[in-house]
């Protein structure tokens, strides 16, 4: 690590590959990846290892990842100042999974939120895979060592036990990880077209940064509003509405202001409103879909991103686990037993 690097600290966070960025991992976590990249050591993970730990499609998957890889380099994120990598191209993270897993307690996995949420009704059929996702993503950050990991509310747990984990390995085998923080990210969650639950692709319920204009209009003829105005000259609550929220994340303060007035007073109806805010994020992610463009009529360039960012987060990683290996008593057959 350069001392420079040292200084700035690290930071390390995943995303899954669904394809494409819609509008709630853009305010609520790329911005702030790119935000990041400014002022510290950053690597990105596309986590294709945690990925399968669903079903899918092994026919479209490769598409999903390249389609996530396209997304958040047209969103702005620069691989000059970030290292951005596919997780299943750097074999350390599932070699430093294996390990932490023989130091993971099975309670804690068994009482993680997401895992009760994600194992629903399945009973003993669940995979062994979902109970160590947490564990696989603790590898993910202390294989770099990452102090700070940008995270969404809904992975504080998870972070704790990448924290358990840390301390564990360091009780027994010596000071070797720092205790990983998640950096929450200020913007709130973001809901969904339905206007209730959270914005995400598995719900339907989004708008991607790289959906076309007319897709964009005929999504959003379909978001919900204020559920109490029934008639166009019903006046209109923004404060309960979802599309006013955007307003307040997109629009300029006198557009917010008009809008505020306009709907309360039902001078603007909902179609409108709704037609106008398509409009805004066309324009807001215009140069988005034409950075994607660009980088599709290029894939070289695109693989050549990615293998850099494996290359630089491998070097990273292999320098980690030889630590590890040491520290453990590992002894390898490159190593004499003696040095260790
Ligand atoms: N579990 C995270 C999510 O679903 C993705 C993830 C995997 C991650 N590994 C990570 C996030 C490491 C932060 C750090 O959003």
């Amino acid at each position: 690590m350069s001392p420079e690097a040292e200084r700035r600290g690290r930071v390390l966070s995943g995303i899954q590959p669904t394809g494409e960025l819609h509008m709630g991992n853009w305010f609520g976590a790329v911005q702030n990846w790119i935000r990041l990249s400014e002022s510290y050591d950053c690597f990105y993970a596309i986590v294709d290892y945690h990925a399968i730990t669903a079903s899918y499609d092994p026919a479209t998957f490769p598409a999903a990842v390249e389609g996530m890889a396209v997304s958040l380099l047209a969103a702005g994120l620069d691989p000059e100042k970030c290292h951005l990598f596919l997780q299943s191209e750097v074999p350390e993270h599932t070699e430093l999974g294996w390990i932490l897993t023989s130091l993971a307690p099975l309670g804690q996995l068994q009482r993680m939120t997401q895992f009760k949420d994600k194992s629903g009704d399945q009973g003993e059929a669940i995979t062994a895979g979902l109970l160590m996702y947490p564990v696989q993503q603790a590898a993910d950050i202390l294989l770099y060592k990452a102090d700070r990991v940008p995270v969404g509310e809904d992975q504080v747990q998870h972070l704790e036990l990448a924290r358990t984990l840390a301390r564990r390995f360091n009780n027994a085998f010596g000071e070797t990880f720092p205790e990983p923080q998640p950096l929450l990210t200020e913007a709130k969650r973001i809901l969904g077209l339905d206007g209730q639950s959270k914005m995400s692709k598995s719900k339907n319920n989004h708008i991607g940064i790289l959906d076309d204009p007319e897709t964009i209009r005929e999504k959003m003829a379909t978001a919900f509003t204020d559920p109490q105005r029934l008639r166009r000259t019903d006046p209109g609550r923004p404060w309960v509405c979802n599309v006013f929220t955007w307003h307040k994340l997109l629009s300029d303060p006198a557009t917010i202001e008009r809008v505020d007035r306009e709907c309360r007073s039902a001078v603007l109806g909902c179609y409108d409103d709704k037609m106008m805010m398509a409009d805004i994020l066309s324009e807001t992610f215009r140069p988005m879909r034409e950075r994607a463009a660009e980088l599709r009529a290029r894939p070289e360039r695109l693989r050549e991103i990615l293998a850099a960012g494996a290359e630089a987060a491998g070097a990273v990683a292999r320098e980690t686990m030889r630590e590890v290996h040491e520290a453990m008593g590992l002894w390898q057959t490159k190593r004499s037993p003696a040095t260790a």
